[in-house]
């Protein structure tokens, strides 16, 4: 494909998007019906896709209109290349701009426009008095790295550095977690490294390192994952301390990659379906459903999807997730929050209002990690069980 059907291809996806299709289905169904686009056309339409997506409310101004067309338009414009040749309608590219839309388009406004934050969560998040939330919703607008996790008990984070770089793939450490690497430009090589095939490296954001660095655990003793999706955090934590090591999940099919991810990694862990009897461990991790705030740059469709009354619903629903892990902790043993959100409501108040309701806790830690050049946005907190 030439690079401007590459856009005309992002233009037509980008419309169902805004027509409320999820990006990833739309995708996936545009690379089962397209296969004339070889495996290139398909990475470089969903980095358009994806860059429009980021900045669809700045892009929508600069290109004068929400719509595929205007989304390209501005990002075309915003990179300093002119739209005009571009949209020619010759061979496979975009139809010739009409007149309107090479007069419209301007400049997006400073604040939440400029930072490609709706206006609701612009004012929740209290960007306009804090300048690292600004930051946060500003870094938010391009792509993540790649984030690796170094199996440690396997190779040195150093060693497994060296051997990537000397295959083309340059990472840099994180220095707020051990086994984190990152490789800045998404290199789209890495999970076919021999290294990777060993099982010395999985892919894992240096946030989720993070969050899964600070779950309380000795050799020996037991955690219940009980949010535990595809495993990320349970897997991370396995890697770090020999234990007992258990899964639920509320919707059981997210755990479908974690026996093989498990079996991979040479960690047992238990899966539970929801509704069956659950062991009282030592840890309890609730890695909560949450607005994913923090981790927008990859699902950058969502930022727009989130409504005041979903995020309502979602802490609700955190709460009952905490009360009930709660129940799973032994007494002196741990419980832990965490989300992927940079909304306090998600975060210190879902804390505050779970320690009002749990005499019987004691806060132990709390801390933010916000979006960053290195790593996705994650809140991690960590309460005792003391009676
Ligand atoms: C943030 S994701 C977990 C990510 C995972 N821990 C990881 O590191 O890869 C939240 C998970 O909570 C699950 N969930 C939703 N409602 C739940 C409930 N009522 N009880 C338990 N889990 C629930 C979702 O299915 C989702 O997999």
């Amino acid at each position: 494909m030439t690079p401007e059907a590459r856009l005309a291809a992002a233009i037509g996806i980008l419309d169902r998007v805004l027509a409320g299709e999820p990006a990833e289905k739309v995708l996936t169904g545009w690379a089962r019906s397209s296969r004339f686009a070889g495996s290139k056309d398909r990475a470089a339409i969903r980095d358009h896709v994806f860059d429009a997506l980021r900045r669809r409310r700045s892009l929508a101004a600069t290109g004068g209109a929400l719509s595929g067309r205007g989304l390209i338009l501005g990002l075309l414009r915003a990179a300093g290349t002119d739209p005009a040749a571009v949209f020619t309608g010759q061979g496979h590219a975009p139809a010739p701009l009409s007149a309107a839309e090479a007069a419209e388009g301007r400049p997006p406004r400073a604040g939440a426009e400029a930072a490609d934050c709706p206006d609701w969560l612009w004012d929740l998040s209290g960007a306009a008095q804090d300048a690292a939330i600004r930051a946060a919703w500003e870094i938010q607008r391009d792509a993540a790295p790649a984030g690796i996790r170094v199996h440690l008990g396997r190779i040195p984070r150093e060693a497994l550095a060296a051997r990537l770089e000397a295959q083309g793939i340059a990472t840099r450490p994180d220095p707020r977690s051990p086994s984190a690497l990152v490789a800045p430009g998404r290199p789209r090589g890495l999970v076919q490294t021999a290294e990777y095939h060993d099982g010395l490296f999985e892919m894992q954001d240096p946030g989720s390192q993070w969050v899964a660095d600070q779950v309380p655990l000795e050799p020996g003793q037991s955690l219940l994952d009980y949010c535990a999706g595809g495993g990320g955090k349970v897997l991370a934590v396995a890697a770090r301390v020999a234990g007992e090591f258990h899964a639920h999940d509320g919707l059981p099919r997210r755990m479908a990659d974690l026996p093989a991810r498990a079996a991979r990694a040479g960690t047992p862990v238990a899966l539970h379906q929801p509704g069956g009897r659950l062991p009282v461990c030592d840890t309890v991790l609730a890695d909560v459903p949450c607005s994913g705030s923090g981790t927008w740059r990859r699902a950058p469709d969502a930022k727009w999807r989130l409504t005041p009354q979903d995020l309502e619903e979602t802490i609700a629903l955190q709460a009952q997730i905490l009360d009930r892990a709660a129940q799973l902790v032994r007494p002196g043993g741990y419980l832990v929050q965490a989300t992927c959100s940079l909304l306090r409501g998600e975060n210190e108040d879902q804390a505050e209002a779970f320690l009002a309701r749990h005499p019987d806790f004691a806060a132990q830690s709390a801390c933010t990690r916000l979006p960053d050049a290195l790593a996705d946005g994650y809140f991690v907190s960590v309460f005792r069980r003391t009676a």
